[in-house]
C-alpha cells in the first residue's frame, strides 16, 4: 500500500484524511524500507527543483533579546528558567549586525527574540524602519511572538516584510501539554491568520519528536499546513534543555525530522524551508541532510558572539562554524560541491514579489 501512495504522493497529501495520514506517517517513521525513504527524498528534491532550482537562500539571524514572558515548557528561554542569562541588544547593535550581514551578502535579516515587553510597537517600528531605510534592498523578517492585530499592522506599515511564528503543534491537546493554560493554540492560530490577512509572508512550523507528539499530531500539522499554506515553514528536531522540565528526555536522531521535511516539501513545493540550526545541532551532517530532504534556506547567525550562548533554546545550540566569516566561505564551498547554488537575492516566496508591489 505504501508503494501505491508513493506513486501519487502529492495528490495523497493534498486530499487524505487525518486517519490515513497518521497511518502513513507512522509507517514511514517506523517501517519503511530504505528504498521508500530514498524515493521520498527524490520526490522532495524534485519538487524543490521545479520551484526553486538548486538555489539555497540565506537569512541573517539576529537574536536581539533573550527575555521572554512566556513559559513554553520545552524552551530554555522560558520565564521560569531563572538560570537563563537575559540580554537585549541596543538599536545600534542591531543595525551593526545588519551591516555585517549586508557585507557578507545577506539581503534578509531575521529579527528574533523572546516575547519581551520592553519592545513596544514604537521601539520595534523604529528599529524596522531604520533597517529598511538603511538597507532598502533587504527584507526584514520578524520573529517576536504573539501580538495584537494592531501591533502586527503597525510593524507591517513600518516596513516589515515577513513574520515567523511557529504553530508548534496543530493539535490542541498536544499544545496544552507543551504550554501553560494561558498560552493557547487558538490564540496562536488567530495571530497566524492576522499576519496573513495583513499581507506578511508568513512562516509557521513545528518541532519533530517533541514530548507527547504522536503520528496523529504530526498528521494534524500536515493538515494545518495544507489549509493555511504558509510561505515559510520551520521544522526542526526537539532537543532537550537542561534547565527545563523536559531535561531528562533524550535527543532522538533526525530521521523523523527529515521525513517530515520531505513530506512538507511535497505538499507545498513553493514553500521556503530552512535547514534549521536545531537540525545542524542534532546531527553533524544535519544541515546538508536537511537540504537533501527538501530544505532550501540557511539562516546563519549574526548575533554578537558574546551573546550567542545566552540565546539558549536547547542544549549545545550551534553558534559557531558556518556562522563565522571563515566558516561561511567554507559553507559556500560545501554547498557548491553538493550541487547547490547559493543565492544572495532577497529570496521571496515565488508567489510574492514585493519588489514589484512596493
Ligand atoms: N528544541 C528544539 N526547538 C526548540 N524551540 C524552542 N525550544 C526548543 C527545543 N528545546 C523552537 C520552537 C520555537 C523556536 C524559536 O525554537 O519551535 O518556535
Amino acid at each position: 500500500m505504501i508503494n501505491d501512495i508513493m506513486k501519487q504522493l502529492p495528490e495523497f497529501l493534498a486530499t487524505t484524511t487525518e486517519k490515513e495520514l497518521t497511518y502513513f506517517i507512522g509507517n514511514l517513521c517506523e517501517e519503511a524500507s530504505e528504498d521508500v525513504l530514498l524515493e521520498l527524498t527524490r520526490l522532495a528534491m524534485e519538487s524543490r527543483r521545479v520551484s526553486y532550482g538548486n538555489k539555497v537562500f540565506f537569512r541573517g539571524l539576529i537574536e536581539f533579546s533573550s527575555y521572554c514572558k512566556n513559559d513554553c515548557y520545552y524552551c530554555g528561554l522560558q520565564k521560569s528558567n531563572l538560570k537563563a542569562v537575559r540580554y537585549r541588544l541596543t538599536d545600534s547593535q542591531i543595525l551593526h549586525c545588519c551591516e555585517l550581514g549586508y557585507e557578507r551578502g545577506f539581503r534578509t535579516f531575521v529579527l528574533q527574540s523572546g516575547e519581551d515587553q520592553y519592545y513596544t510597537d514604537y521601539r520595534l517600528c523604529s528599529i524596522t524602519s531604520n533597517i529598511k531605510d538603511r538597507f532598502s534592498d533587504c527584507a526584514v523578517t520578524l520573529s517576536i511572538g504573539e501580538r495584537s492585530r494592531e501591533s502586527y499592522q503597525a510593524l507591517f506599515d513600518a516596513g516589515a516584510d515577513r513574520y515567523l511564528l511557529r504553530h508548534e503543534t496543530a493539535n490542541e491537546t498536544h499544545y496544552a501539554k507543551l504550554h501553560p493554560a494561558r498560552q493557547t493554540l487558538k490564540s496562536r492560530m488567530r495571530c497566524l491568520y492576522y499576519l496573513k490577512e495583513i499581507g506578511f509572508q508568513v512562516g509557521a512550523g513545528f518541532m519533530v519528536d517533541s514530548p507527547f507528539q504522536t503520528y496523529e499530531t504530526l498528521a494534524d500539522d500536515i493538515i494545518f499546513l495544507r489549509d493555511f499554506k504558509p510561505h515559510m515553514i520551520g521544522i526542526g528536531p526537539f532537543i532537550p534543555h537542561k534547565d527545563t522540565g523536559f531535561a531528562h528526555l533524550s535527543s532522538p536522531d533526525i530521521k523523523n525530522t527529515l521525513i517530515m521535511l520531505s513530506l512538507v516539501r511535497c505538499l507545498l513545493p513553493k514553500a521556503l524551508l530552512p535547514a534549521t540550526t536545531a537540525l545542524a545541532t542534532a546531527d553533524i551532517k544535519g544541515r546538508e541532510r536537511g537540504l537533501f530532504a527538501g530544505a532550501n534556506v540557511i539562516m546563519p547567525n549574526l548575533t554578537p558572539v558574546d551573546h550567542r550562548k545566552d540565546y539558549s533554546l536547547y542544549d549545545n545550540k550551534l553558534s559557531i562554524g558556518c556562522e563565522a566569516m571563515e566558516g561561511f566561505s567554507v559553507l559556500l564551498q560545501q554547498l557548491k560541491a553538493l550541487g547547490f547554488e547559493p543565492d544572495f537575492s532577497r529570496g521571496d516566496h515565488l508567489d510574492f514579489n514585493k519588489d514589484e508591489e512596493r
